[in-house]
């Protein structure tokens, strides 16, 4: 979010005795619904994000307000619950809790946030409110806490205070994003690699302007049905704890043991990962081509194995395949609505934004949202300063 613009929100303006902290929310390259399954991934953080201005005081009680919810809420670091009448401050005080049961000490203070991630979009806007709530305090409290633990938390946050059993992925980024890379991640050691998003191509995100409220059901029967697939393969291949152990070759081989669902469950995330791998290689090669071929192979697994899309992101998708100069394009994130990203070659990028949005919404009849994204760095903080020369 621009700085300026925040600035001119708050009112009264920040005083010096604020800091001043910015996390962002994400994309998702390739490698979607694999996090879970101890996988891997490769999104990059962009240049949408929460700004959280925070002023220290010397008790215990922490007061929220957003630019983009109504109401104020406050509530005390010594004791705190879950506010059903303010559901957004449940990030925050998740995280909070989350922190103070790890050991942390935090410090009382006032809190105003905002920011230009599309809510409930799949750009993990409520990864960015986490990751910057767990960045401004501990930096408060003077802990120095490595980027990987901090995601740790605030998903813990996320699955255990707020009830959402999402994976590591959009913490992880939101936490530890680079400047012009996307970040291949393996979720079950956590260790990382940034590769940079070759020069001449962008990310381009289609926002569908679906907000679909199956998402958390549909996301949870989705790892349950990974976790049968998983308990029946170990009948057969008994070193195994996740799909991320079992290679397309070994699942097409004891296809016979599992449900028909359960199977194509299962057949997205082992080519998916496989794909994810293909992919890291296809970028540090610079072969956009191959890499485009793998975007559009993860949106039909996604699609026809996984279930997840829905007529407005296969519509998307279909509309910007047909643009000169795009490589590839899939659905983004959880599903069932929120955004696709595409590949497009540099020079088409204005053409293609210009092309997409009348002609999605000739076809289904809504605004989407059309804009190219630059991979960014991940939390930090930042100078108040004057509010003009600050944007992100
Ligand atoms: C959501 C979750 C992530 C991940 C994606 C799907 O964004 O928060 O952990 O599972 O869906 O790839």
């Amino acid at each position: 979010m621009d700085l300026a613009a925040f600035q001119r929100r708050v009112t009264p303006e920040l005083g010096d005795e604020y800091r001043l902290f910015r996390a962002p929310g994400r994309v998702n390259l390739i490698g979607e619904h694999t996090d879970y399954n101890d996988g891997f991934v490769l999104p990059a953080a962009i240049d949408r994000d929460v700004l959280m201005a925070v002023r220290p005081h010397g008790g215990r009680t922490v007061t929220l307000v957003s630019l983009d919810f109504e109401g104020v809420s406050t509530f005390s670091l010594d004791e705190i619950g879950y506010d059903p009448a303010q559901p957004w401050s449940n990030y925050l005080r998740g995280v909070c809790f989350v922190l103070e049961e790890a050991g942390f000490h935090l410090r009382g203070a006032d809190v105003i946030f905002g920011g230009d991630v599309p809510i409930g979009s799949g750009l993990s806007s409520s990864a960015a409110l986490e990751v910057a709530t767990a960045t401004a305090f501990l930096s408060l409290a003077e802990y120095d806490v490595p980027g990987e633990e901090i995601a740790r938390l605030c998903q813990r946050a996320e699955n255990e205070f707020v009830g959402t059993r999402c994976g590591i992925m959009d913490q992880f980024i939101s936490a530890l994003g680079e400047a012009d890379r996307a970040l291949l991640i393996d979720c079950r050691t956590l260790a990382h690699r940034s590769i940079p998003v070759p020069p001449g191509v962008k990310l381009v995100v289609g926002d569908t302007g679906v907000r679909r409220g199956l998402v958390s059901s549909e996301y949870n029967t989705r790892r349950g049905q990974c976790e049968e697939g998983v308990a029946i393969l170990q009948t057969v291949l008994p070193g195994i704890t996740a799909l991320r152990d079992v290679t397309p070759e070994q699942l097409a081989t004891h296809k016979a043991l599992l449900p028909e669902m359960v199977y194509r469950r299962c057949r997205h995330v082992v080519t998916e990962d496989a794909r994810v791998l293909q992919a890291v290689g296809a970028m540090e090669a610079g072969d956009l081509l191959t890499l485009g071929r793998l975007l559009n192979a993860s949106h039909e697994s996604l699609r026809d194995d996984y279930e997840v899309s829905c007529r407005e992101l296969d519509t998307m998708v279909e509309i910007a395949r047909r643009q000169p100069g795009v490589y590839g394009a899939r659905m983004t994130g959880a599903g069932f609505g929120g955004c696709t990203i595409s590949l497009v070659a540099a020079e088409h990028a204005d053409a293609f934004v210009a092309a997409v949005a009348p002609a999605y919404e000739a076809a289904v009849n809504l605004t989407p949202a059309i804009y190219v994204c630059a991979a960014s760095a991940g939390a930090r903080e930042e100078e108040i300063g004057d509010g003009e020369s600050g944007a992100a």
